[in-house]
């Protein structure tokens, strides 16, 4: 059999993506940067045949992942029509425990895109120029699941049409294309597993619940000014903007879950308890240390890296008591997929 693999890493939007329409479409730009430590590593193996697809999720048949990949792979056969002659093998491997109540979509996407677009090359016989080859790939990742769009690029990245950045598309992700100011070229995530258990709604149902939530349309302008304001901030080094902006991302995210029909909440006592923390520990420190979160209880710690052995004893001494098992991961801001075989 031949055989491709790669290594995509996931990421954490501090500007978010929440709400989609047509062929998973955000209804607003986002912006992220995108990690190190969690990765997923898809490995892709195929043979002549009929249009077969299995796969393994960590060596093992999983279900879920199973009936996400199988749809992944209905929707993308049109910009893949050489599928149907091909007998393909995915085996996917996560950096960071299953268990941790990590979302692996990004990443796992990511990785599966960017195997069939160089299963494209191998078997059509023609290389894509680099940039395009990644548009592509930012495209198909962005059918398996939105946030993985961003996940082919390192670094900041924004996915979805942005009136400030020409370059910027609803249909892939791109790598910010203005300089980032020195001080958040070093940025680190400590993620604070607060609730490992699987999240009672999924965001692909917090997606829907936003076609007809009454706050949505005065949502999608927020995003767009929020963007604009971030990019003012990465530009000059405005950290105390650039963490008021995302805390307000995050906690906007959960109180739209909240208030939408049904709404639902997400977060746990524990996420409140280091919101809370970590907002005293800013004021009295003056360290631009701030939170964001998922669609999840989990809370991303983020700081710049020369304040990390002083953010590091906080966690220690006050936020590891809410984390289940006191379990964190210590993530930051990392490099673009990488080709890690054929
Ligand atoms: C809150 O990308 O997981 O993490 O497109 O349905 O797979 P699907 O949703 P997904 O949504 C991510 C939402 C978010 C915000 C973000 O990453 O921008």
């Amino acid at each position: 059999m031949n055989k491709i693999s790669w290594q995509s890493p996931s990421n954490i939007a501090l500007v978010k993506y929440w709400g989609k329409h047509g062929l998973q479409l955000p209804s607003n730009p986002s912006l992220s940067f995108t990690l190190q430590a969690c990765h997923t590593r898809s490995e892709l193996e195929w043979e002549n045949g009929t249009g077969r697809v299995e796969l393994l999720f960590e060596g093992l048949q999983n279900e879920k992942f199973r009936l996400r990949v199988n749809n992944f792979i209905e929707n993308i056969r049109p910009h893949f029509p050489f599928l149907e002659e091909l007998d393909i093998f995915f085996n996917t491997t996560n950096s960071f425990p299953h268990s941790a109540g990590i979302a692996s979509s990004a990443s796992a996407m990511s990785s599966l895109a960017l195997c069939l677009c160089s299963l494209e090359e191998a078997v059509v016989n023609r290389k894509l120029p680099e940039a395009e080859f990644f548009r592509k790939a930012s495209c198909i990742a962005r059918l398996g699941s939105g946030s993985a769009a961003r996940s082919v690029y390192g670094g900041w990245v924004l996915w979805g049409s942005a009136e400030s950045v020409a370059e910027s598309s609803d249909e892939y992700a791109i790598p910010l294309p203005m300089a980032v100011h020195e001080c958040f070229s070093r940025m680190c995530d400590t993620i604070l597993i607060v609730d490992e258990s699987p999240k009672a709604v999924s965001s692909s149902e917090g997606h829907r619940l936003m076609q007809s939530h009454p706050f949505a349309s005065r949502r999608f302008d927020q995003a767009h000014e929020h963007i604009d304001l971030v990019l003012k901030a990465l530009a000059v080094g405005d950290e105390d903007s650039l963490a008021l902006i995302t805390e307000n991302e995050a906690l906007g995210l959960h109180g739209l879950m909240m208030t939408a029909n049904p709404g639902y909440i997400l977060l746990k006592p524990g996420t409140l308890q280091i919101i809370d923390k970590i907002r005293r520990f800013r004021a009295a420190s003056g360290m631009p240390a701030f939170f964001t979160l998922d669609a999840g209880p989990n809370v991303h710690l983020i700081y710049p890296e020369r304040i990390a052995e002083a953010v590091q004893a906080f966690i220690q001494d006050e936020l590891l008591l809410y984390c289940s098992r006191k379990q964190r991961i210590d993530d930051r801001i990392g490099q673009d997929p990488h080709k890690t075989g054929y």
